[in-house]
This record gives structure tokens, C-alpha cells and sequence, in this order.
């Protein structure tokens, strides 16, 4: 994706085979600052303090992070070590573990005098299949697009939650790579764009939008339920930090709502997910899944810039105030009209045939 008119992805090699760079998340919209990650602690310090986020770029960071962790010890000891750690540092999206067991079953069988070499191809190799499946999923998503613009005539109004952009993956991004696709092709398309409390990720979305020329609209997370009332939303497309195999959908907080209010007013609920996001051991979302409980001060503490151009930290509640945060909920399959993946736009009980038959 382009920033400024220059290419970027939200993570690649630093070019003095260093490391590797990312964007630090945290500091966007007001900065745009890449950051060098030189050691595998410092992978899980980008992960866990969100400077690199969104399930499929928080795979491709830890498996770095072990390509990291391998060059300064690539013994079995120092593997294990690097594999918990990473795994320890959020819990929902699946496809961290997914691309922690890929790297862990091709390095184990090697000598440990290969394995940093080998860690940091299949990294190269992770990352590059991320951009072309989640262009894969754009392709497919803008057809889907393109038939309710001609469907209603008009724009096609679609209501988006939490980020699911390129900044949340390699490049493209899941749910927000339809709406490029879309856009690129000539679709006119209109995004309502969530704010998303209490981490705010509508904030990177909107600044992707913007740089991209997809025009939008930022709401908070209260108005989605009253659009939808109004015919102002044609369709709401997010996308997932894991989905069981019969099609359940856990995203960022909130989703669950906007799948309740798109189900009462009859607009259909997508979610646009990579294969690495779904999870066939799963059978019970609600019940298997852990959801991350953050950090009470998320809640507690607004950050914005203020008049003097420097962020600030404003403390909303009273301290003594006690405070939940649980970071995801869990959208059932039955209030998901289809799933977009790099194969194809299935019902979400169709997800196991879609990709099971050929594997
Ligand atoms: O807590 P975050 O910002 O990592 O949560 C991200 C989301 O919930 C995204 O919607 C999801 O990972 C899809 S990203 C392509």
C-alpha cells in the first residue's frame, strides 16, 4: 500500500539484514514512524504493546521473532523458548500459533546450525503468502461489492468495525482489501468507519482509507444499530481474529452487536478471513475460545493530540472506578450470511468444504 505516495508493507526486512522494520501503530494517524525490531524480546514487545497488530501481522511478527530468537541461539532450548513467549503474548488470534507450529515443525528436524537460515525464508515465505491470499480475498470480496452496487443502483454503503486493512496484515488487509479491489475496479463504495473503543483501531482505518481515496465516514461504535435502521448500510464486512469451523466469528469487541442489529434489519453480515485465521479444532467459539482481557487503563485513559500538536494521556474515569475490558466477542455462525476467503465467498457451514476437500 501506498503511504504518501510510497510503497509500504506493515513489516519487511531491514534492508541491513539487521532485523526486521515495522510501523509503529501506536503513534498513527498524527506519526508515521517505522521502528527496528532486532531481537526476538523486542518481537514480543511489538506485539504484546500493539505497535504491530490484527491477527494475520501479529503470525507473520512472531514468526520473525523466532527468525530473530534463532540467530542468537538455534538450539531446541532456545526454539521452545521462543515459541512460548510469542504464544504468550495474545491470545485470540489464532494465527499466531498457526504460524508459531509452522515454523516450529520445519525447524525442529534440522541441526541447529541451519535452523536460523531456514527460520528466516519461511518467514520471508509466511509474509509473502499473507499479501497473496489477502489479495486473493479482495478479488472475491470486490465481486461480492460490485453485485449489491447493482443491486441498489447507488453506492454501496458498507459499515466496518475494529481495523481489517493492510496495516493489520502484510499488505491488502482482509475486509478493507474488498473495499480497495472494489474501489480500484471503478465500484463506488462509501465505508462507515467504527471508531472502535477503547483501543480506537477505527483511527487506522480511517487514515488508510483516506490515503487510499475510498471516500468515508467516522462514526462511534453507538451509531452502527441506527444506519442500519435508516437504509444507510448496505452490507457490513469486518474482519476475524479467529473462526471455528462451523463458521463462528471472533473479532474485536463489539461485532456481535453490529451481526445483532444487520440480522434485524435484514443486511447481510461478512467476515473476510484468511485460511490461517480459521481454526478447525474448534467446535464451540463461545466456549473454547480464551478472549483477551486488557489492560483496565485502555478504558480509563484517552490519548489525542491536543492543541499544542503533542499527545496527551486524559484521564476519563475515577480511578477507583473498576473497570472490564474484554478485547473480543464472538459473532455465531448463524448471524454470518458468508465468509470471504482467498478461495471463495462461502455460508459459513460451508467453510470445511471449501477448504478440507482439497487439502
Ligand atoms: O486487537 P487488534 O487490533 O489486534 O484486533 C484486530 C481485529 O480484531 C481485526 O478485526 C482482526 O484481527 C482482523 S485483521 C485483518
Amino acid at each position: 500500500m501506498k503511504v504518501h505516495g510510497k510503497s509500504f508493507r506493515s513489516i519487511w526486512r531491514d534492508p541491513s539484514q539487521h532485523g526486521v522494520r515495522i510501523i509503529d501503530q501506536t503513534l498513527l494517524p498524527f506519526a508515521f514512524e517505522e521502528k527496528q525490531l532486532v531481537s526476538m524480546e523486542q518481537a514480543v514487545d511489538a506485539i504484546r504493546g500493539m505497535r504491530v497488530r490484527g491477527a494475520p501481522l501479529i503470525g507473520v511478527t512472531a514468526a520473525y521473532g523466532v527468525a530473530l530468537a534463532m540467530r542468537e541461539d538455534g538450539s531446541n532450548t532456545a526454539l521452545d523458548r521462543a515459541c512460548r513467549q510469542l504464544q504468550a503474548t495474545r491470545p485470540t488470534a489464532v494465527n499466531l500459533a498457526w504460524a508459531l507450529a509452522r515454523m516450529k515443525a520445519t525447524l525442529t528436524p534440522l541441526d541447529p546450525l541451519d535452523r536460523e537460515a531456514a527460520a528466516w525464508h519461511l518467514a520471508d515465505e509466511l509474509a509473502e503468502e499473507d499479501v497473496a491470499t489477502n489479495a486473493a480475498i479482495g478479488r472475491h470480496g470486490a465481486v461480492l461489492l460490485k453485485s449489491l452496487h447493482q443491486q441498489h443502483g447507488r453506492t454501496v454503503n458498507v459499515l466496518t468495525h475494529c481495523n481489517a486493512g493492510w496495516i493489520a496484515t502484510v499488505d491488502w488487509g482482509t475486509a478493507l482489501s474488498a473495499i480497495y479491489h472494489a474501489h480500484d475496479e471503478g465500484t463506488p463504495v462509501h465505508v462507515w468507519v467504527e471508531e472502535t473503543r477503547p483501543r480506537n483501531q477505527g483511527l487506522l482505518t480511517a487514515w488508510e482509507l483516506r490515503e487510499h481515496g475510498v471516500p468515508h465516514t467516522y462514526i462511534v461504535d453507538n451509531a452502527g444499530g441506527h444506519l442500519m435502521q435508516h437504509g444507510q448500510v448496505d452490507i457490513v464486512l469486518v474482519g476475524a481474529d479467529r473462526v471455528s469451523r462451523r463458521g463462528d466469528v471472533a473479532n474485536k469487541i463489539g461485532t456481535y452487536l453490529k451481526a445483532l442489529s444487520a440480522r434485524d434489519n435484514d443486511i447481510p453480515f461478512y467476515a473476510a478471513v484468511p485460511s490461517s485465521t480459521i481454526d478447525w479444532n474448534l467446535n464451540d467459539a463461545l466456549a473454547e475460545i480464551e478472549i483477551e482481557q486488557r489492560h483496565a487503563d485502555e478504558v480509563r485513559i484517552l490519548r489525542g493530540r491536543s492543541h499544542d500538536g503533542l499527545t496527551r494521556d486524559i484521564q476519563l474515569l475515577d480511578p477507583a472506578t473498576p473497570v472490564a475490558n474484554p478485547g473480543f466477542d464472538v459473532t455465531p455462525a448463524r448471524l454470518v450470511t458468508g465468509i470471504v476467503t482467498e478461495r471463495g465467498i462461502v455460508m459459513p457451514d460451508r467453510l470445511e468444504s471449501l477448504f478440507r476437500k482439497s487439502t
